[in-house]
């Protein structure tokens, strides 16, 4: 696993010391468990269900599914507007990028930004793009079967996200081949991941200026020209849509995909119980997109206040710990076993309230695609044993490689 040093800070005065744990979520993993086993280690009753973690700049974790949502869906005491990782003010690429735009907003800007790409989500265009990524699943899976292995990552699981962004926006399939290594920068533990992003805003940056001068039908056109509260948008800001709209899809539903084929590839009973009855799909899409949550946004408190009996101070940054929600015992029952058939309450996986993904439906359909296709072609595979997979942790899980063999 890739680490950095964590950064411990000292414990902000008005923080009582029985509400600190020690716990480190951007590095959260003790030996070989996985991910959210380590997040399941709050559910711990010596540990307050809400608590102030010194790591990463120092902040509150919500560790109660419940909290999590109520959170997420109170703008107007959760801001979003210092950004929504805990340690964005130390993150070394802010200068590099343009502002993430409808994310880094609050409401009503936010809902404003966030209509110039509702078309491209609606139930008709997830199908359509569903079809798309259908055709270039099964060319990579014929390529990749005969082989006998392969690393799951860089030569399936990045393909699928990037190619449905492309046809999304209207950009041209000659710069996929320029896209994916800077998307791949992303997705990876990389130096110099900073530089690739500024890379890939310059080439949005380039197809946004393009577009505004010469518009088509396509979104890239309409984000470029769209009209925001009586103004036309301004170039970094259509760019920061833009490039919102790449960042938010890939390394989310890249390491979503490895994390459920990781998982597979050790439990034959789970492919053989997926193979034998199609109509288990949906359920054990939800409950992999449960158990496999993998995202830590953030907010700050917008002013002083109450939160469930603990005093937190204006601009306290609080982490909205999905993983946390996903394994909350006293939501689900024995929440780290992946089971088809449970009844798969309400999830934190792709938050809630104004901000609530938007591409969830869109990832569904690219999980399902997935499987679907690969369990047809390649019904039972493992581990390669010549090779380790590798994880990097921080304000997501990214797997960075995943070999697989059969
Ligand atoms: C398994 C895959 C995915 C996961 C786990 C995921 C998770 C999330 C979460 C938790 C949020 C809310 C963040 C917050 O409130 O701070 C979010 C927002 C967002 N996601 Fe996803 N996402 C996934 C797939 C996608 C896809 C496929 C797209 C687009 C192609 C996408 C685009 C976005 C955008 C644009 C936002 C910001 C919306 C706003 O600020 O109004 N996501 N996602």
């Amino acid at each position: 696993m890739a680490t950095q040093p964590a950064q411990v800070s000292d414990i902000p005065p008005h923080v009582p010391a029985e509400l600190v744990a020690d716990f480190d979520a951007y590095h959260p993993i003790l030996a070989d468990e996985d991910y959210q086993t380590a997040f399941s280690r709050l559910n711990d009753a010596a540990i307050p269900d809400i608590f102030w973690s010194p790591y990463n700049g120092g902040h509150w974790v919500l560790k109660r599914r419940d909290h999590i949502m109520e959170a997420f869906a109170d703008p107007e005491r959760f801001t979003s507007r210092n950004g929504v990782s805990v340690d964005s003010r130390f993150q070394a690429n802010m200068g590099l990028r343009p502002r993430l735009i409808p994310i880094e907003e609050d409401p009503p800007r936010q809902q404003v930004y966030r209509k110039l790409f509702a078309s491209a989500f609606t139930a008709v265009r997830v199908k359509d793009l569903e079809k798309d990524a259908r055709s270039l699943a099964i060319e990579l899976i014929d390529e990749i079967a005969p082989r006998g292995r392969c690393e799951f990552v860089t030569e399936f699981a990045q393909h699928l996200p990037i190619r449905i962004f492309m046809r999304m926006l209207g950009l041209p399939e000659e710069d996929r081949l320029r896209l994916l290594p800077l998307a791949a920068k992303q997705v990876q533990a990389s130096a110099d991941k900073g530089a690739a992003m500024a890379e890939l805003a310059q080439y949005i940056g380039q197809r946004v200026t393009e577009r505004r001068a010469a518009p088509g039908s396509d979104l890239i056109s309409h984000i470029a020209t769209a009209q925001v509260e009586g103004d036309l948008i301004r170039i970094e800001d259509a760019v920061g849509v833009c490039l919102l709209l790449l960042i938010g899809g890939l390394d989310t539903v890249a390491t979503m995909m490895s994390q459920i084929m990781w998982f597979l590839a050790q439990r034959p009973e789970h492919r053989h119980a997926l193979l034998a009855d199609e109509n288990l799909l949906p359920n054990a899409i939800e409950e992999f997109l449960r158990r496999f949550s993998l995202t830590n946004p953030a907010r700050s408190a917008a002013r002083d206040m109450d939160f469930h009996g603990v005093a937190m101070r204006a601009g306290d940054m609080v982490m909205l710990s999905t993983p946390t929600g996903a394994v909350d015992t006293t939501i689900y029952a024995d929440p780290l076993t992946v089971d088809f058939a449970r009844k798969s309450p309400t999830k934190a996986t792709f938050g809630a309230g104004p901000h609530v993904c938007p591409g969830s439906m869109l990832a569904r359909a690219e999980i399902k695609v997935m499987l679907q296709e690969w369990l047809k072609r390649i019904p039972d595979f493992g581990l390669d044993p010549e090779a380790r997979p590798k994880i990097t942790t921080g304000v997501n899980i990214t797997v960075d490689s995943l070999p697989l063999s059969w």
